[in-house]
């Protein structure tokens, strides 16, 4: 009897502590893999330059809308007018019969399309010579549409309806039906690093959380106004930030044209940002923001192929003499940013 308790003690006993070993052992494998996957935000700061404007585009490939603060959440900035949430690209117009999305690209008239919420909080489309859209936003837990973005890579959306569908037709086509107006479905994330397979291995702090909504790959892209001025020395006809679509622009005397290439972590305000990628810039930067209109020259984009083009070797190596604008950055902590903001690198 007594040897019985003994041994039963002892087992478990022995059980306990392989159990503990084996937490322990858990944790700190967790812990490491952890690390090597989560490196720790920097805590020494350097300043560099300031915010000087700061857009949202609710709309892909629509027009910007220019505000003084903007909150960044993880899929990219938003901010609130007459107490409704505007997103960064949230709103995509798609194709009815093929599903594949529309950009400026091949539908020019969309830069002129804004979205806005009037005092009433209302939500309205208005573009020139159209009557005024109100768009009644889908029901979050509606089927989602599957419709393809760049690479043929699926994304859901959320139709808004037939109205916005023929004022969207009308205004683009000219005729009352061909394409659909989409709006985000939260429950869903892109996968980049399958849309973009050939950045794999190269833009190394590059993952799935770096998307944005309906973006082109990241959730957050900025420019250097110096980089934009170092381009226009090569222009006849001067070009501006307009063209490139950017969420943050920042401007300093000191800051050298491009140097935002070298930067890996960037700190405005509370919001810590990471860089992906170096942003090469495909034909949509020579339809003109206010025109709507295709550069005839191919500029801005034939000069900057001329002057900046990937630096490091392995960007070079996998996009070639492509021309390089800004920079493609994603979200590590939110916070809200506004105009003046000094702008912070490690
Ligand atoms: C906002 O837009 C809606 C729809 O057009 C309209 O009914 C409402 O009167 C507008 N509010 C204001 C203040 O203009
Ligand atoms: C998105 O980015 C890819 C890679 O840079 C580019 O080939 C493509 O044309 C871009 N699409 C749009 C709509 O800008």
């Amino acid at each position: 009897m007594l040897v019985n308790i003994w041994s039963t003690s002892h087992n478990s006993h022995q059980i306990a502590s392989f159990a503990t070993v084996a937490t322990i052992a858990t944790v700190i494998g967790a812990y490491l893999y952890y690390r090597k996957k989560v490196p720790n935000i920097p805590k020494k700061w350097t300043p560099v330059t300031k915010v000087t404007q700061l857009f949202v585009y609710p709309l892909k490939s629509g027009r910007r809308r220019e505000v003084q603060s903007m909150y960044c959440t993880d899929l990219g900035p938003t901010f609130i007018e007459n107490n409704v949430e505007l997103k960064d690209r949230s709103f995509i117009v798609y194709g009815e019969k093929d599903h594949e999305f529309r950009a400026a690209k091949t539908c020019p008239k969309l830069l002129l399309i804004e979205v806005s919420v009037n005092s009433t909080g209302d939500l309205i489309f208005t573009a020139p010579e159209q009557n005024p859209l109100i768009i009644t936003l889908p029901n979050p837990k509606g089927k989602p549409v599957i419709i393809t973005m760049d690479n043929k890579a699926p994304a859901h959306t959320l139709d808004c309806g037939d109205e916005a569908a023929k004022w969207l037709s009308q205004y683009v086509l000219n005729k009352p039906s061909g394409l659909r107006l989409g709006y985000y479905r939260s429950q869903f994330r892109r996968d980049i690093k399958q849309q973009f397979p050939e950045y794999v291995g190269v833009y190394n702090n590059m993952r799935r959380e770096s998307a944005g909504i309906y973006t082109n790959l990241t959730s957050y892209h900025l420019i250097n106004q110096r980089s934009i001025d170092a381009l226009n020395q090569h222009l006849v006809e001067p070009t501006s930030a307009n063209n490139f679509r950017a969420n943050i622009i920042v401007e300093s005397d000191n800051l050298e044209a491009y140097s935002e290439e070298y930067w890996d972590w960037i700190k405005i305000g509370d919001v810590v940002m990471r860089l992906i990628r170096p942003c090469t810039r495909c034909a949509m930067t020579t339809v003109h923001p206010e025109r709507a209109a295709y550069s005839k020259q191919r500029e801005p984009l034939k000069s900057l192929e001329r002057v900046n083009n990937p630096k490091q070797p392995a960007y070079f190596k996998l996009e070639g003499k492509r021309g390089v604008m800004g920079i493609q950055v994603e979200l590590w902590k939110t916070g809200e940013i506004q105009v003046g903001d000094e702008v912070f690198i490690a």
